[in-house]
């Protein structure tokens, strides 16, 4: 089974291509990812009340998801390699990309694990939900001494925070990247994780009308 799928993902990595799962994987997590930076922005600006407690129940739901895909999406990648394509063959740029690469990681678990535990405080403000369906446990920080629970809550603020600060440098950093790429350097990067649409001279074109040379000719002459 693990061998067949390694089989059926490098049949496109050896094609300079992201695998059908791979690119699930990046544009499920990026949606989600810009889909929770606006939210989480917009509930922060709310007045306190129901309405606010909602939509946080609402972020809670669609940023825990976040971190299994980020688990689903490292195993993945120790499965099936990436692609090396022209962005790989870019020096000290292609150096910066890994970083970048590496930092996102981070962030896709730093910020649902912060805001777990925020949501696990003594003021919870509701039982948790994954997807807004699956119940999902707190954090046992009413274990802890209040002193350390609130020392923990404290650093999960800060590092809900920081992650959001680095994902907003880090997604105009990696957008423009991958546009520069594609647009100016003419490289394949930015199509490898798109979905494979076949050209114009993919085997189920063959049927197409061909102009026989007569037909050309009298044409060429006509004109
Ligand atoms: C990729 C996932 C996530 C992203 C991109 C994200 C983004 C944000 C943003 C932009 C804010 C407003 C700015 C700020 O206060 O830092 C915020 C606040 C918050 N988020 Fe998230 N979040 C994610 C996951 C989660 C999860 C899974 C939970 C809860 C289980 C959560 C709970 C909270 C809470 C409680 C706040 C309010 C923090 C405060 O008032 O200091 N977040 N988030």
């Amino acid at each position: 089974m693990i061998e067949a799928l390694r089989k059926w993902g490098n049949s496109y990595t050896e094609r300079g291509r992201y695998s059908p799962v791979g690119i699930a994987f990046h544009w499920i997590m990026a949606a989600l990812v810009l889909f929770q930076i606006g939210w989480g922005f917009w509930t922060d600006w709310m007045m306190p009340g129901g309405d606010k407690v909602a939509a946080y129940q609402i972020h809670s739901a669609a940023g825990l998801p976040v971190l299994l895909l980020a688990v689903g999406r490292m195993l993945w990648r120790t499965l099936i390699v990436d692609p090396y394509n022209d962005a790989d063959r870019q020096g000290v740029q292609t150096k910066i990309a890994h970083v970048t690469a590496i930092l996102f990681y981070v962030t896709f678990f730093s910020l649902p694990l912060s805001g777990w535990i925020m949501w696990s405080s003594i003021a919870a403000p509701g039982p948790l939900y994954l997807g807004g369906v699956l119940p999902w446990p707190q954090v046992p920080l009413s274990d802890l001494a209040p002193r350390t629970a609130f020392v923990i809550l404290d650093l999960a603020e800060d590092v809900h925070t920081a992650s959001v600060i680095a994902l907003l440098a880090l997604i105009p950093a990696h957008v423009g990247a991958a546009l520069k790429h594609h647009f100016w350097d003419r490289h394949d990067v930015l199509r490898g994780m798109l979905p494979e649409v076949p050209d114009w001279q993919d085997d189920r074109t063959a049927g197409r009308h061909t102009p026989t040379p007569t037909a050309l000719r009298q044409g060429t002459e006509a004109g």
